[in-house]
């Protein structure tokens, strides 16, 4: 059976590709999402790519990929660096959990250099742009092999 991954987005990455693009590159949201979907589907993944400005939301998605066992790609933005409450979500993580980051957030700002998820993260990559999912993708199925 082909192993469901979801990849999941917080905020202002939809706007990828108009974002700021010295620092996040000049690929768009959709172009990142497409490349997991056919990179995921070269290594036996069903990837589902989603994206959300709302903290409840993605902290329902986690809650979601608990329960089905559903290994996560995920780059939680802004969030990253306050959100306990998603923090939480992800230590509930019945599967791998990967963190990625298109920047390195340890060479930009202070209060990027903290995450409160990487603790409860399987593992994080960051820094490498869209080739971070991909990455973490390869990774998955690395573990689930
Ligand atoms: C980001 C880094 C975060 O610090 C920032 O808030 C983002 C994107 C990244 O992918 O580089 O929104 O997670």
């Amino acid at each position: 059976m082909t192993q469901r991954v979801l990849v999941l987005n917080g905020p202002n990455l939809s706007r990828l590709g108009s974002r700021e693009p010295d620092v996040y590159g000049a690929t768009t949201y959709a172009e990142l999402a497409d490349l997991c979907v056919a990179v995921g589907a070269e290594l036996g993944l069903d990837v589902e790519v989603r994206q959300t400005d709302d903290e409840a939301e993605l902290v329902r998605w986690l809650h979601e990929a608990a329960d089905g066992r559903l290994p996560v790609v995920l780059n939680p933005a802004a969030f990253t660096h306050y959100s306990y409450a998603l923090r939480d979500a992800c230590a509930q993580r019945t599967a791998a959990l990967i963190e990625v980051h298109l920047s390195n957030p340890a060479a930009r700002e202070e209060f990027r250099h903290t995450s409160v998820i990487a603790g409860v993260a399987t593992g994080t990559i960051a820094g490498l742009g869209p080739r971070s999912y991909l990455l973490a993708l390869r990774a998955l199925v690395e573990d689930e092999g």
